[in-house]
């Protein structure tokens, strides 16, 4: 450990000097204690900050490290691209062999091109959607998150919602961010989530328009809030009708509910989709994969959405990709550990009912919520309004004070054993009691 490591203090003051807010991403600071975590090392299950303190680790650096932190078969992969001195900028065996395995694995996958986020990836799909079509518009869902650029931010997450919206009419886009100029506003739409009546309607009206719907097949973003397979297929039959690029932001989805993502899960296939996180378990690359006959837009002779950046296909990404890949495919893996993940999450819920906590425990996959304030499910956005800030705030600060961390998505892992869940399951029911008396 650095000796500046060695006092959080002066090395929050350092950090402050010379990082913006102290962080190299905003979504860094903890929404409960309102700071950062400064990290030195991770492994498993566990995070270890810069004093050496241990967390078991519920956030899994973004959700990007579903299969566990630090895992030797991706450590092997990135040595053994470091013996061979190429980075990126030239395709490899290795950039066509995790291309074969996304469309071997992923239901519209038929061509991939390579981003190195998820970010670039939506903001390519979208270009891709409009290229394709010749429309400008896009459809987005209120509350529906896809990263950082300037089509996808404003009503971004359920926060930021149009609350006076019943569901029946477009939403109301709300403030963007500084620096994005108004006139992107005329380029979406924006709809309430699992309303397929309201897309109906407005494909009607002015289809012509529309070059994409981007949506996300299940929304982890804001806790961990589902559809149904007739939702998507109703989308899916609007987009069929009207010449629209359905377009599916698997970038936290993906690889948690099964290797088919959750489009496979839903059974409903969209012309295209974005892949992170998960794809690489952590390591920076992401994907969007589609329909030949859309995808191919990027390499055409005459008028080509413009596709391609220094690092993209960058191979220290495609190695972990196919390492993550063969841990993925071992025929019991997802069924013993999704098996595992839910008999917790279950004897989670049964621990914060006993200690009489107002909680509600919602999984899909791997990944969950703990909704603190209700016990009811929760559907759609609305339910939020019975939620309890403040219980929330003290509970998830009580359990990181206990060494178990939470921060915006929660995902258990596949090296999340049953000994430490255990010790998670203790140390979150000993913070619901104290929650409870402060
Ligand atoms: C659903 C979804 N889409 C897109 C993104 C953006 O990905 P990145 O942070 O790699 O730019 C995220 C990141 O959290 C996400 O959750």
């Amino acid at each position: 450990m650095s000796p500046a490591a060695s006092n959080q203090a002066a090395f929050s003051a350092d950090a402050l000097t010379y990082l913006v807010g102290g962080v190299s991403s905003s979504f860094r600071i903890n929404p409960y204690t309102g700071r950062p975590l400064y990290i030195q090392r991770a492994d498993g299950p566990y995070l270890h900050d810069i004093e050496g303190r241990r967390y078991i680790d519920f956030f899994m650096g973004h959700g990007a490290c579903p299969l566990g932190h630090n895992r030797p078969e991706i450590r092997q992969a990135l040595a053994a691209i470091l013996e061979d001195g190429v980075f990126a900028e030239f395709d490899h065996p290795l950039t066509v062999a995790l291309a074969k395995k996304i469309v071997e694995h992923v239901p519209c996958a038929e061509q991939v091109r390579y981003v190195n986020s998820g970010s670039e990836g939506t903001l390519l799909s979208l270009r891709l959607a409009r290229g394709y079509t010749g429309r400008t518009r896009v459809v987005r869902v209120d509350g529906h998150f896809h990263g950082g650029h300037d089509y996808v931010l404003g009503n971004n997450l359920a926060s930021k919602t149009d609350r006076d919206n019943p569901g029946d009419r477009l939403s109301k886009i709300g403030p963007l961010s500084a620096g994005i100029p108004d006139v992107i506003r005329e380029t979406l739409f924006l709809v309430p989530w699992n309303r397929p009546e309201v897309i109906e309607r407005l494909a009607g009206e002015r289809g012509d328009e529309i070059a994409a719907i981007l949506m996300n097949p299940i929304d982890y973003n804001n806790g961990c809030v589902t559809t149904t397979t007739e939702y998507l297929q109703a989308v899916r039959d609007i987009c069929d009708r009207h010449g629209i690029v359905l377009i599916f932001d698997e970038i936290l989805s993906g690889f948690r509910t099964g290797l088919s993502c959750a489009q496979g899960y839903y059974g409903v296939t969209p012309d295209v989709c974005l892949l992170g996180k998960a794809l690489s378990n952590g390591v920076p690359i992401a994907a969007i994969a589609g329909k030949e006959r859309i995808m191919r837009k990027v390499m055409d002779p005459e008028d080509p959405v413009v596709a391609g950046g220094t690092f993209s296909g960058n191979l220290m990404g495609c190695a972990a990709g196919l390492a993550a890949f063969s841990i993925m495919e071992a025929p019991d893996f997802f069924p013993v550990w999704l098996r595992r993940a839910g008999k917790f999450l279950d004897s989670l819920q049964s621990a914060l009912d006993e200690e009489g906590f107002p909680a509600r425990v919602q999984y899909l996959g791997c990944n969950f919520f703990i909704y603190v304030g209700t016990r009811e499910p929760i559907r759609e956005y609305r339910d939020l309004a019975r939620l309890n800030a403040a219980l929330a705030r003290t509970f998830f600060q009580e359990c990181i004070e206990r060494g178990v961390y939470f921060h915006t998505d929660f995902t258990v892992s596949a090296m999340h054993d049953d000994a430490v869940l255990a010790e998670a399951l203790n140390q979150i029911r000993s913070a619901a009691r104290e929650a409870l008396c402060s």
